[in-house]
């Protein structure tokens, strides 16, 4: 299929309704405490790491003050674990009170001083999957109220502890409820993930209806066989799950856990590279004080979230799966251009794959590449064979401008964009705009 059929068919699909609460228009960014922190409450013995007020306040303080906010990551999320295991007496959730001494309204001032927003967490069903309080159906008005009243920007809603039936009513009615408190409040739905991620038990029509977000499928680990095993997943399914998003409404594959303890360097590229290609969410679940200067460079890239944050809101698609085990993954982006990723699932060596633009379904013309992860830039033909060379489990991340700028381009360089062959040694990428 040609990139413009592909185009006009995703366009085509990405006009069905959106939530209409304004907001998510592109997939939000921020942090949340689940993967890292998880439900460690012994603030006594690990009070650095135990879900309480302070936790919130170190991982904003480092968004604001480490150039995470200007770049777009504006959510602090507060996952499962923080409330009191007592509704107060008017039957409302209330914090627990020793770890959130302020309560939740002084933490979202806190953030809102800073030009940050703040997220919580909540479960439909008897309980939350920590055991905590959950949200029955008699509860839904009432917790979306104290939600809108402590002024949170985003919930999430969890599903343990409920069955089908209270699932099927219950995530509609929050949607209902926090229209109701007239505060935009961005709605994460946990829903699919407990209905299996698949029609005919999800219906992704009324997802986008009712939610901002969804989780699709199985909670993250620190692992790149975790990380492995969601890309498969959701790439596996693409021809359900690409229609389903577009802005306002995302898949969401689950928390980065770029700069944790299980990837590697070329891993870490490999989870940005590709949950931008998804126009997913991204939610680090990191220790921002203490993360490495390698990941927060894979994480600050401002050419991946630009292309995550398109604001035509398409989400890409593997194209190519080669017996080699080199995948290429692509995705439209706004002003006619596009992102390429090269991905290798190999475990030997640097993978020397060679293709050509034409055969990735690009039309014929000059393009400018720029690699995301090198910051090179090149002039490919469609029709010129090239090599790029892709790390075990590794990827090549190209954005791949509109032919038509090119051209112009071009001309005012005069440069001889024929031959230009890619190599994957840095050295001898043609320098035709450097
Ligand atoms: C509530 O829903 C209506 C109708 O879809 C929409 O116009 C309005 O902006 C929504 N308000 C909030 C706060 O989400
Ligand atoms: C789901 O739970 C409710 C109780 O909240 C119960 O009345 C209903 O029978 C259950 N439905 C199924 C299908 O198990
Ligand atoms: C899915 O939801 C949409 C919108 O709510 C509805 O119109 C449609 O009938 C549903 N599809 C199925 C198969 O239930």
């Amino acid at each position: 299929m040609h990139l413009a059929v592909f185009l006009l068919a995703s366009v085509l699909s990405a006009a069905t309704f959106a939530l209409d609460n304004g907001v998510m228009r592109t997939p939000p960014m921020g942090w949340l405490a689940w993967e890292r922190f998880r439900c460690d409450i012994d603030c006594k013995n690990d009070p650095k790491n135990c879900i309480r007020q302070n936790l919130f306040i170190d991982m904003a303080d480092r968004l604001s003050e480490d150039g995470w906010r200007e770049l777009g990551y504006v959510y602090v999320n507060i996952d499962d674990c923080w409330s009191s295991m007592e509704r107060d007496e008017n039957g409302r959730l209330q914090a627990d009170p020793k770890r959130f001494p302020g309560g939740i309204p002084k933490l979202s001032r806190y953030l809102h001083d800073r030009g940050l927003k703040l997220g919580i967490y909540g479960d439909m069903g008897t309980h939350t999957c920590g055991g905590y309080p959950g949200t029955t159906l008699d509860k839904i008005e009432t917790d979306a109220q104290t939600f809108a009243d402590w002024e949170v920007d985003m919930f999430k809603f969890d599903g343990c502890y409920s069955n089908a039936t209270e699932q099927e009513k219950g995530y509609p009615l929050m949607s209902k409820a926090l229209n109701a408190t007239g505060r935009p409040i961005g709605y994460s739905c946990s829903w699919p993930a407990y209905q299996g991620g698949l029609p005919p038990m999800v219906n992704y029509t009324q997802l986008g209806e009712i939610c901002n977000l969804w989780r699709n499928y199985g909670d993250i680990q620190d692992s790149w066989d975790s990380v492995l095993n969601i890309i498969e997943w959701f790439f596996r399914n693409q021809d359900v799950l690409i229609p389903a998003a577009g802005p306002g409404r995302w898949n969401d594959p689950d928390m980065l856990v770029i700069g944790d303890f299980g990837l590697s360097k070329d891993q870490s590229r490999s989870q940005m590279a590709l949950w931008a290609i998804m126009a997913a969410p991204l939610f680090m679940s990191n220790d921002l004080r203490t993360i490495s200067s390698e990941a927060r460079s894979i994480l600050q890239n401002k050419m991946v979230i630009s292309i995550n944050q398109d604001p035509m809101g398409i989400q890409g698609r593997r194209i190519v799966k080669e017996k080699s085990d080199i995948e290429v993954f692509w995705r439209p982006l706004s002003s006619d251009a596009s992102a390429l990723v090269f991905f290798s699932r190999r475990t030997d060596m640097p993978y020397r794959y060679q293709t050509s633009l034409s055969k990735l379904n690009y039309t014929t013309g000059s393009y400018k590449i720029y690699d995301v992860f090198t910051d090179k830039t090149m002039i490919l033909k469609d029709s010129t064979n090239f090599v790029v060379s892709v790390n075990p489990t590794g990827v090549v991340m190209w954005y791949v401008s509109a032919p038509s700028k090119l051209n112009r381009l071009q001309f005012y360089r005069g440069g001889n964009v024929q031959d230009s062959v890619y190599t994957g040694d840095e050295n001898a990428i043609p320098r035709v705009f450097l």
